[in-house]
């Protein structure tokens, strides 16, 4: 179904229901943490997906705020050059927990170049959704609208990449674009969001802070950051980052694409290192800002989160 029209007004999500977590989990993690120094025992694995059986359930948890996401090999890299579309490289349970952190989620926001290099859908799908629950929204951050490509190549309608042709809701914030370069046919679940860009000199940027503030007015409670990591910087540095999940691999890429990201910008972004925990084959770092416990509450134990 394509719409001619470009679509400036706001989806809201509804329809937000969770699934109860697992039994048994073990909850004996040590967490010993101070303030910008953070000394992390790893312990007892993280749970086994909870989500193998097909009972839906009602939300057992409602987080809300900012997650950040990111998989890194042993040395703060997040892909390689040598592979032409980004392969996956964290384990199968990762992958997991990854699906979880979607299905809480009411958006998943990523940079236009990770659009264009994995062509990622953003969906959940190695758990259920929640009971009621929609896959969430995909956010992109594409300043110049570039995903769509010229405007001579839209008449179609049929855009290159999965997010913009598959029916699910797609939110694209942008900034100054002449309007004879906006795309001409956009899917009714695509939605162009013009956002003041911000001057930074030799660089224009979309602002952070107005995003969040966006997608919160159109009911979009709980936002993942899923990368790249020059997104998840612009996000850092401005300290709008209310926890992250940070799952490392034990290994090595070929060509390694540095994310510029480090245990000390963590840090100053106001996050602290809660716990690191045996994650299948990889460790997973859950970190949150100072102050702020990580989710719990209701039949959600400590660190069952994301569910
Ligand atoms: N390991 C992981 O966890 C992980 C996760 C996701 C992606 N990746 C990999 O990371 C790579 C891509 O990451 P990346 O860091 O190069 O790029 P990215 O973060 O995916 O995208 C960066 C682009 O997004 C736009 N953007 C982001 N924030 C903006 C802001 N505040 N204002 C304006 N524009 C903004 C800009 O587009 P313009 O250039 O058009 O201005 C910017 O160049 C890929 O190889 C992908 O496979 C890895």
């Amino acid at each position: 179904m394509v719409n001619c029209k470009l679509l400036f007004a706001f989806i809201n999500t509804t329809g937000r229901s969770f699934h109860n977590p697992s039994s048994g989990y073990h909850d004996l993690y040590t967490i010993i943490s101070q303030r910008h120094k953070s000394i992390v025992k790893m312990n007892a694995p993280l749970p086994l997906n909870s989500q193998d059986d097909d009972t839906i359930q009602d939300e057992p948890l409602r987080v809300e705020g900012v997650t950040l996401k990111m998989a890194f090999d042993r040395s703060y890299a997040v892909a390689d050059n040598s592979d032409k579309k980004s392969e996956r490289f964290t384990c199968p349970l990762s992958l997991d927990l990854v699906h979880r952190l979607r299905r809480c989620s009411d958006a998943v926001l990523v940079g236009r170049r990770t659009v264009e290099r994995d062509d990622c859908t953003l969906t959940v799908r190695r758990v259920p959704l929640w009971k009621g629950k929609e896959q969430p929204a995909r956010v992109v951050l594409d300043p110049q609208l570039k995903i769509f490509g010229n405007t001579g190549e839209q008449a179609d309608g049929q855009y290159k990449y999965t997010l913009l042709k598959d029916d699910l809701t797609t939110r694209v914030y942008y900034g100054n674009v002449e309007e004879k370069k906006l795309p001409l046919l956009l899917q009714d679940s695509v939605t162009l969001v013009n956002t003041a860009y911000q001057s930074d000199g030799t660089n224009q940027r979309l602002s952070p802070h107005n995003i969040i503030q966006d997608l919160k007015s159109e009911g979009f409670r709980h936002l993942m950051i899923e990368g790249g990591s020059a997104t998840a910087i612009e996000f850092l540095s401005e300290k709008l980052i209310d926890r992250a999940i940070m799952i490392r691999a034990p290994m090595d890429f070929i060509d390694p694409v540095s994310s510029g990201m480090s245990d000390a910008m963590m840090n100053e972004a106001g996050l602290e290192l809660l716990k690191a925990v045996p994650c299948g084959d990889d460790t997973v770092e859950f970190w949150s800002k100072v102050g702020i416990p990580w989710p719990t509450g209701g039949t959600v134990k400590l660190w069952e989160w994301p569910c």
